[in-house]
């Protein structure tokens, strides 16, 4: 008999989950109810941000967050080209340009050295933010990206669509990405490949209040409910000063984001187990680590970056396919064929038609040596020890065949 295919990532749903969502469906409110809030509180609990606000994707977050920032063609955004598409698409919604940053070619993280030169080529165009990604749940190190935003005015960011969960060392103390402390915002997503799902999902946090205020208005066509936010005093109080009932205003145009209770219900249920979901990810993927030794140099895991504690969205490894005389192609369907999913994060977003037929051919050397070897092996909570061992063996076959 055949073994199920093990997918490279998937959602890790129990019957609290399911019990959560339908008392959701039995009760007053389907969207705009208490789940949203309860789960924003958590998730400042987790993240340590004062402020969360969720919303229906991590690219709405991102485009929540653009739009915060008042973002408009006559600005620029660094993104690193190693990252998903809707990273620098949500920028581009804005009218505001992307300059693409390289990245380390064996983290495929964004490097204070990366974005130093990416302000370099930008002349003198106005750059006003750059956005960091925490690419398969490990971190950059974002003090130094911070110092060098901070010497050239320029907004920090963070992508943390991968990183919930993740910790990093920062002043001898643990602090969890998303708490902004070396950031304006962070976005996550919460997709169901992702740590915690909510099936749809984005969230944007902040230490901000005032960016809070602004986020949530734009989450919901740009309309404000409340008092102390609204601008028509005339209109919007009685002779006694109370608000009017009915009266709401709407201070901007913006999209329909927002996310659900069904959602919100699904997410919070989600989030409290993150820990031992993190957890179970780590066992895997020291597991992988170690069962891979055998494999190495050809195939060997991303390196552990210091001082980060990673809540990891990926198992991502890096093959030397020219060594082992096979192309990628070939390698996904042999392992598939042997019952494993495996995908490819990410083809480097300068290469997509569309910006290079804005921005030209670019020489990203970091972003292309990295997706030149990169291979997503399957990473969920439900799989079990022996799953590792079942994707190790088949590589094994795999790269055994023809070395
Ligand atoms: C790095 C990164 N940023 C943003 C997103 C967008 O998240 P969503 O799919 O929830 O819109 C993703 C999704 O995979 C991602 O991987």
């Amino acid at each position: 008999m055949s073994l199920p295919m093990l997918r490279y990532g998937r959602q890790s749903i129990d019957q609290d989950d399911i019990d959560a969502v339908i008392d959701v469906l039995r009760s007053d409110f389907l969207t705009t109810g208490p789940a949203v809030e309860a789960f924003e509180r958590m998730l400042c609990d987790v993240t340590g941000a004062r402020e969360s606000v969720v919303c229906s994707s991590g690219t709405a977050a991102l485009h929540m967050m653009a739009m915060a920032l008042d973002l408009s063609p006559e600005d620029n955004v660094v993104v690193p080209s190693m990252t998903f598409m809707g990273t620098a698409s949500a920028m581009r919604l804005t009218g505001a340009e992307v300059i693409f940053s390289d990245v380390h070619p064996k983290t495929g993280l964004m490097e204070a050295e990366n974005l130093e030169e990416a302000l370099r080529r930008a002349g003198s165009r106005r750059v006003k933010v750059a956005i960091p990604v925490q690419l398969n749940g490990w971190a950059c190190d974002m003090k130094a990206l911070n110092a060098v935003a901070e010497k050239h005015g320029v907004t920090l960011l963070e992508d943390a669509a991968h990183a919930i969960g993740t910790t990093v060392t920062e002043n001898g103390r643990n602090v969890p990405v998303g708490a902004c402390t070396q950031s304006k915002m962070a976005i996550f997503s919460f997709h169901p490949v992702k740590t915690i799902t909510s099936a749809e999902g984005g969230a944007v946090t902040t230490n901000d209040s005032d960016l809070a205020a602004r986020l949530r208005r734009l989450r919901s066509h740009g309309i404000t409910h409340r008092p102390e936010e609204f601008l028509e005093r005339v209109a919007a109080f009685d002779a006694s000063g109370r608000p009017n009932p009915w009266y709401h205003e709407m201070h901007e145009p913006a999209p329909n984001y927002r996310l659900s209770d069904v959602h919100c219900a699904l997410g919070l249920s989600q989030l409290k187990k993150l820990d031992r979901l993190v957890a179970r990810r780590r066992v895997l993927a020291e597991r992988y680590d170690s069962a891979l030794e055998q494999l190495a140099p050809v195939v060997r895991p991303v390196p552990h970056v210091p001082s980060c504690n990673p809540g990891l969205h990926l198992y991502a490894v890096l093959i030397d396919f020219e060594a082992i005389g096979i192309d990628r192609a070939a390698v996904m369907q042999l392992l598939r064929e042997q019952g494993v999913g495996t995908q490819v994060h990410y083809i480097p977003v300068h290469r997509q038609p569309y910006y290079r037929r804005r921005y030209g051919d670019l020489n990203l050397p970091g972003a292309d040596a990295y997706y030149a070897r990169e291979l997503s092996l399957p990473l969920f909570p439900d799989m079990s020890d022996s799953d590792v061992n079942r994707v190790v063996d088949a590589l094994a076959k795999v790269v055994g065949r023809v070395s």
